[in-house]
């Protein structure tokens, strides 16, 4: 059917934002990453590692693991906390956050700020277990939730066996978000009923980590301006191609996902 598409490079290539020669690191967006944490401090590099590898051209990080992410990438500009992060265009939430109060306060100001969010991991369970799910729906700005299949089935209450795109339609049109259900065949799925299947995914991505540098992908190209729907998309078809990419050089951690990102994303570049 027309309202389910396989993602091809074309799209991507597309939707990519280019260089021109006016570009400024404030047009070209400001992405925000509320990730990671004292005792999950590698969340946060791993979700900044894939923010960078986005077209914005500037990161900032509020969470716990300010002094990781500044170490592994000196050109991020680290905060404690969200509401002193000042102006981005996107946040990304989630990764590693923890589920205590300070994580939830922390949740809660990203959902106040009026912009595209990445809702990812423990953001997912804060969800659930705080009931903000279905307020979700009256929040103005794109939200993007990024589910494997058991965060997708605590969403939902149901697992999403047979039919994920049938699956994912039903959560996106319940939650008035993008869901993008992770997996051997990753769906993104609109709340209006279209929906793509990724093709370029790829065994060697499961392993610890690798969504992690997916939401900060996923953030990146929501900061630069991309619609949510297209956001989604994209990272997800950039996320497999870097996960071959790593598998190139041998047994594939997080870290080689994000690094295998530049690559993968330099022909759109020119
Ligand atoms: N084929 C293709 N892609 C896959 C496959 C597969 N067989 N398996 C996993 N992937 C991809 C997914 O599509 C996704 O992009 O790898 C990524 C894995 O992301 P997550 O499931 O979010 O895993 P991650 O968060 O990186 O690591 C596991 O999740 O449940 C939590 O707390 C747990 O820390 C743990 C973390
Ligand atoms: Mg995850």
């Amino acid at each position: 059917s027309p309202a389910l598409r396989v993602t091809e490079w074309s799209d991507v290539a597309d939707w990519w934002p280019r260089l021109g020669p006016e570009s400024e690191k404030y047009t070209r967006g400001v992405v925000g990453v509320a990730t990671g944490s004292a005792t999950y401090p590698g969340a946060a590099v791993l979700s900044v590692g894939g923010a960078l590898a986005g077209p914005t051209g500037l990161v900032r990080y509020a969470g716990g693991a300010r002094a990781e992410v500044v170490h592994r990438y000196p050109s991020v500009i680290a905060t404690g906390r969200v509401a002193d992060a000042g102006r981005v265009q996107a946040w990304v939430c989630g990764s590693g956050l923890g589920t205590d109060e300070h994580a939830a306060a922390e949740l809660r100001a990203v959902l106040a700020a009026p912009v595209p969010v990445v809702l990812d991991a423990d953001a997912l369970t804060l969800l659930v277990d705080g009931s903000l799910a279905d307020r979700l729906r009256e929040r103005d700005a794109p939200i993007v939730v990024t589910p494997h299949d058991r965060e997708f089935t605590r969403l939902c209450g149901e697992a999403p066996d047979g039919d994920r795109v049938g699956a994912a339609l039903r959560l996106a049109a319940w939650m008035n978000a993008v869901v993008l259900l992770k997996g051997d065949r990753t769906v993104v799925a609109m709340p209006g009923g279209r929906a793509y299947v990724n093709p370029t995914g790829t065994p060697a991505l499961a392993t610890g980590g690798t969504g992690d540098v997916l939401a900060g992908l996923l953030g990146s190209l929501l900061a630069a301006g991309l619609p949510a729907e297209r956001a989604a998309t994209a990272a997800a078809y950039l996320h497999g191609l870097a996960g071959r990419e790593a598998a190139r050089g041998g047994p594939v951690t997080a870290p080689d996902v994000a690094s295998a990102l530049r690559p993968v994303v330099a022909p759109l570049l020119g």
